[in-house]
C-alpha cells in the first residue's frame, strides 16, 4: 500500500517576541492571569509588512532543507491559513513563487485552527491516489491582524508564525512508517461561537470574536473523541501513543484532553507558552520544535489533532 511519510519539518517565527507584561499597560489584564488561565507566557508578532506567505516561504525552505531536498523535488504545495496575504491569489502560490518553483501546483486550505490537519489529509489523499509524490504541507498565520486590541478575552491568546512539513510517497511494504489514519469532522451549527466579523462580503477585514467558555468545552470533548476515533481507525490504542501533538490553544485544553485520554502530560508536546495560539501554524510549529529538541524520533506514534472555527476539527495518526 502507498503511504505518505514525513520526510522533513521546519518552522519560522517572526523576530518580535511579545511578553504577557506588554499587555498590562493597554488592558485590564496581567501576566499572572494570562499564565494561569491559558499557559501562555509570550508570543511572536509579525513585523509591519511581514506577511503569511513570507513566513510560509521561510518555514518551507527550512522543511525542505531538513528533508535534504531542494524545491525541484516538491510536486505540490498545500497551505493552511485563514490569514492569506490577499483575498486572492492563494498564499500557497506566493510561497511557490518564493521557492522559485515553476512546476507543480499550489493552493490554500481554510479550516481555521484545524487547517493543518485538513491540509495534511488532502496531501495524504493526493499522494495515495498518485496525483503527487511529494507535497509541502504548510500552516502559516498572521492572526495579529485579526485582533480587537481592546478585547482582553481574545487579543492575549494569539500569535503569528509558520510551520511546514514535507510529506512523500513511499511504497516499501516492509516499512510501517507514515500516515496511518485521519479523522475529520465539522459542524456548522457552532459557527457563531468563534468567527471573524468581517470579510469580502462585508466592508471590513473584521476581528476575531469568541465565546471562550463554549469553545473551551467543545475543544476538550471533540479533541479527545476525534483522537480516539482516529486511533481506532489505525487499530491502535492510547497505550501505543508516543506523542500527542495537539493544536496549541490553551494549556488547560491540552490538560483536559490528556486527562480524558488517560495519557500523561509528559507525552503531550506543549509550545503554547512560547508561541500562543498560532491557529493553523501551531501543529507544524510544535512538531518542528519537538523534532529540533530531539524528542520526536523516526518510528514514534504521533497523534495530532486540532479544533477551530466552524467548528471544524480532526486528528491524524502518524508513525513518524
Ligand atoms: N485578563 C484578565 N481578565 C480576563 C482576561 C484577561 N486577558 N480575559 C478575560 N478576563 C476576565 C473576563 O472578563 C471575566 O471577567 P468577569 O468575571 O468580570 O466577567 C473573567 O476573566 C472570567 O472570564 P471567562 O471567559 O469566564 O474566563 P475563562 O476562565 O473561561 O478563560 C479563556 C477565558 C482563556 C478565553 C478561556 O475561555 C479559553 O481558553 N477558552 C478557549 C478559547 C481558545 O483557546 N480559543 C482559541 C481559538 S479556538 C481554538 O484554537 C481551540
Amino acid at each position: 500500500m502507498r503511504r505518505s511519510i514525513v520526510e522533513g519539518i521546519g518552522h519560522y517565527l517572526p523576530q518580535r517576541v511579545v511578553e504577557n507584561s506588554e499587555f498590562e499597560d493597554k488592558l485590564d489584564t496581567n501576566d499572572a492571569w494570562i499564565r494561569s488561565r491559558t499557559g501562555i507566557e509570550r508570543r511572536h508578532f509579525a513585523a509591519k509588512g511581514e506577511t503569511t506567505s513570507d513566513m510560509g516561504t521561510k518555514a518551507a525552505f527550512a522543511a525542505i532543507e531538513n528533508a535534504g531536498l531542494s524545491p525541484d523535488d516538491i510536486d505540490a504545495i498545500i497551505l493552511a491559513t485563514s490569514t492569506a496575504d490577499l483575498t486572492f491569489p492563494s498564499a500557497a502560490t506566493m510561497v511557490q513563487n518564493g521557492l522559485g518553483m515553476q512546476h507543480g501546483f499550489a493552493f490554500d486550505v481554510q479550516a481555521v485552527c484545524a487547517g493543518f490537519v485538513y491540509a495534511l489529509a488532502t496531501a495524504n489523499s493526493m499522494i495515495a491516489s498518485g496525483q503527487a509524490n511529494r507535497v509541502l504541507v504548510i500552516g502559516a498565520e498572521t492572526f495579529s491582524n485579526l485582533m480587537d486590541w481592546s478585547d482582553r478575552g481574545t487579543c492575549v491568546l494569539f500569535g503569528d508564525g509558520a510551520g511546514a512539513m514535507v510529506l512523500a510517497a513511499q511504497d516499501d511494504p516492509s516499512s510501517s512508517r507514515g500516515v496511518l489514519a485521519i479523522n475529520l469532522r465539522s459542524d456548522g451549527r457552532y459557527k457563531d461561537i468563534l468567527f471573524v466579523d468581517g470579510g469580502v462580503s462585508k466592508d471590513t477585514t473584521g476581528h476575531l470574536r469568541m465565546q471562550g467558555k463554549e469553545v473551551f468545552r467543545h475543544a476538550v470533548e471533540k479533541l479527545s473523541n476525534t483522537a480516539l476515533d482516529a486511533l481506532e481507525q489505525a487499530e491502535l490504542t492510547t497505550a501505543d501513543v508516543d506523542w500527542i501533538i495537539p493544536h496549541q490553544a490553551n494549556k488547560r485544553i491540552l490538560e483536559g484532553m490528556a486527562k480524558r485520554l488517560k495519557v500523561p502530560m509528559e507525552r503531550v508536546i506543549m509550545t503554547v507558552h512560547d508561541h500562543g495560539n498560532t491557529s493553523a501554524a501551531s501543529i507544524p510549529l510544535a512538531m518542528s520544535t519537538a523534532s529540533s529538541q530531539g524528542r520526536l524520533k523516526k518510528g514514534d506514534v504521533v497523534v495530532t489533532g486540532a479544533i477551530g472555527g466552524g467548528l471544524a476539527w480532526g486528528t491524524a495518526v502518524i508513525r513518524w
